[in-house]
């Protein structure tokens, strides 16, 4: 898993994308979308996050213009979208691949007639566009796959299949709506290396819409989280998943908290009933190295136990998470606090053990 987290972004710094106060309120009256202000830059891997209805695939749907904004611009390369006509918006959807959760393959189609098919709308001749899908299929590990129907393969080998059809314009941007929700976590694993494979190899710009924050920290440059149509926080993932601003963003990543020891659980209460209870200290760190454990022990006093821990690495910044239990400390737990925040990010007291 950790194999494509040393990943930097190849980034340039350009706005590839700019979202100027874009609104959308749907006939029904929905309001999906409130004054989004984002850029997206070429090259990145940018994720979209929020709670179901936030309004994550109307933006989405935003970029090649599947759903028009009720005010506000979208603009690509500097140039507002909006304003297209139905020929620039043909070669604008060229220029925007997307998959979906469900793959939508023709079933009656071979895999290679499927990747072929955007093309022969398109118009290119036969030799061409079956050189194209074999190059593709080879891209993405299908090439022994193309006069299999897609009910002949696994989920995974129709994501790919999906990948490849995106791929046939040569797009800039590739837009991803669940692409991998309806898939296991192993297969999830590998379709994520495909696409930060074409992402660096093709310098194609993606933006993916997921549930799964695992996938965000896996793969994401940045992200955005959505709510109720607006954007609640935004930036690099080590920072927004390391330090979390939003109630919202709390709550998405709570899936990847790390739960409480059993054993701990057992012995810890949420009140002090005896002065002999050791505060047990959660500590955070969030993209600055891990603390100096001497400087830690003067600054709390007394016996520390380190009862669990972890540090994981996002985007090669170490974020990490130490549960200290202290024990005889001269220090009362406010004193403790104060103390440890001037060594992390974050702390709180999680509860008191009892004295053993
Ligand atoms: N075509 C439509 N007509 C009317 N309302 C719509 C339409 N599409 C979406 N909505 C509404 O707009 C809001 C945002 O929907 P959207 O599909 O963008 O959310 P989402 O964040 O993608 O949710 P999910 O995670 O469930 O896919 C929701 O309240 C939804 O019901
Ligand atoms: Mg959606």
């Amino acid at each position: 898993m950790s194999g494509f987290q040393a990943h930097l972004p190849q980034t340039t710094g350009e706005a590839q994308l700019r979202f100027a106060g874009v609104s959308k309120t749907y006939s029904n009256g929905v309001r999906a979308l409130r004054d989004i202000d984002l850029a997206i830059e070429r090259g990145e891997i940018f994720g979209i996050i929020g709670r179901s209805g936030a309004g994550k695939s109307s933006l989405l749907r935003t970029i090649n213009r599947l759903e028009q904004p009720t005010n506000g611009k979208v603009l690509i390369d500097g140039v507002d979208i909006g304003a297209y006509d139905y020929d620039q918006l043909v070669t604008l959807r060229r220029r925007i691949g997307m998959i979906f959760q469900h793959f939508n393959l023709l079933s009656a189609k071979t895999v290679r007639q499927n990747v072929e098919l955007p093309l022969k709308v398109a118009g290119v001749p036969r030799q061409q566009r079956r050189r194209k899908a074999e190059e593709l299929l080879q891209l993405v590990g299908l090439a022994d796959k193309h006069d299999a129907y897609p009910a002949q393969l696994s989920g995974g080998q129709k994501q790919r299949v999906g990948i490849a059809r995106a791929l046939v314009h040569d797009p800039d941007i590739l837009l991803c709506d669940e692409a991998t929700s309806a898939l296991d976590p192993e297969t999830t694993q590998s379709i994520l290396a495909l696409l930060r494979e074409i992402n660096r190899r093709l310098n194609l710009t993606i933006v993916l819409i997921t549930h799964e924050m695992a996938v965000i920290r896996e793969i994401c440059d940045r992200v955005v989280v959505l709510e109720q149509g607006e954007i609640v926080e935004h930036g690099q993932v080590w920072r927004v998943f390391g330090a979390p601003a939003h109630e919202v963003t709390r709550t998405l990543l709570a899936p990847l908290q790390h739960q409480l020891p059993d054993d701990l659980k057992t012995r810890l209460r949420s009140q002090r009933q005896s002065p002999h209870d050791h505060p047990v200290l959660r500590l955070h760190y969030a993209g600055h190295g891990a603390p100096d454990l001497q400087n830690l022990g003067s600054a709390l006093g007394g016996r520390i136990t380190l009862l669990d821990g972890d540090i994981e690495r996002i985007q090669g910044r170490p974020l990490g998470r130490l549960l200290l239990e202290v024990a005889d400390s001269p220090l009362d737990p406010e004193q403790l606090l104060d103390n440890a925040r001037r060594l992390a990010d974050h702390v709180e007291v999680i509860g008191y053990a009892a004295a053993a």
